[in-house]
């Protein structure tokens, strides 16, 4: 099965007079149970594609199809549904809501759902344990090291059980040791719980998990 079928994918953000190349003509399969890591220097077009795959953003032409749905002409409704439940983001600066505890965070995409607090909170708290966070629970974000925040962040994209996860540069932020606890997380992610993972990384510390590799240039895929 595909979870990834694009063809001909272009983001220009046009900008005043000029326009400016975000991805160009990006033609890409990737199938269900891949680790596939996005390389390429800065301003290559990492973050864009990943923001199109997450259905953040769309094409300004080309077609997209994730998860079985057709990104480019899905309603509102239906991208909404989309990366409530089909995808699992992770970002590099975490994202985590500063109010709430680490179980609330983690829960907050359930009760979007629609899921009922107590059925949420069970959910959020078996992931936090199979992440080693059970103590942190009830912790804030402020409370936590860059690592912790980087598994709540993780378990947070795993509580609507997504077939993808998607990661923008999740260990950017982190200090080595820190970072290879993330990448294995979502290697062991890939391996026993099956799910597609995409990450965009600077950091070689993923490239032995990998099953793809594509490396953009100027937006464009110059080596797959
Ligand atoms: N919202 C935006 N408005 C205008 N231009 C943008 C926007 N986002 C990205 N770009 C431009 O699109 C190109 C690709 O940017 P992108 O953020 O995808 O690169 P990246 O590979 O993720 O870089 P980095 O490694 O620094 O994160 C760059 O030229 C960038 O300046
Ligand atoms: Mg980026």
């Amino acid at each position: 099965m595909l979870d990834v079928v694009a063809e001909k994918i272009t983001r220009i953000y046009p900008m005043g007079r000029v326009e400016v190349v975000g991805v160009c003509e990006i033609d890409l399969e990737i199938s269900h149970g891949e680790m596939v890591l996005i390389k390429g220097e800065s301003g290559s077009g990492k973050s864009t594609l990943l923001s199109l795959l997450a259905g953040l953003d769309r094409p300004t032409s080309g077609s997209l199809t994730v998860s079985g749905l057709k990104l480019e002409s899905a309603s509102a409704g239906e991208l909404t549904e989309f990366r409530r439940r089909s995808v699992g983001i992770v970002f590099q600066f975490f994202n985590l809501l500063p109010t709430l505890t680490v179980i609330e965070n983690v829960s907050l995409p359930a009760l979007l759902a629609g899921e009922g607090r107590p059925a949420a909170a069970k959910r959020a708290a078996d992931l936090l344990s199979w992440l080693g966070m059970d103590k942190r629970a009830n912790h804030f974000p402020s409370q936590l090291s860059g690592g912790e925040m980087q598994r709540s962040a993780i378990a947070r994209s795993l509580i609507n059980d997504p077939s993808v996860i998607l990661a923008d540069e999740p260990t950017g932020n982190l200090d080595s040791k820190n970072a290879t606890a993330v990448i294995e997380l979502l290697a062991k992610l890939n391996r026993d719980l099956r799910r597609t993972v995409i990450i965009a990384t600077h950091s070689s510390l993923a490239d032995r998990y990998c099953t793809a590799r594509l490396v953009l240039k100027d937006g464009a895929i110059v080596e797959s």
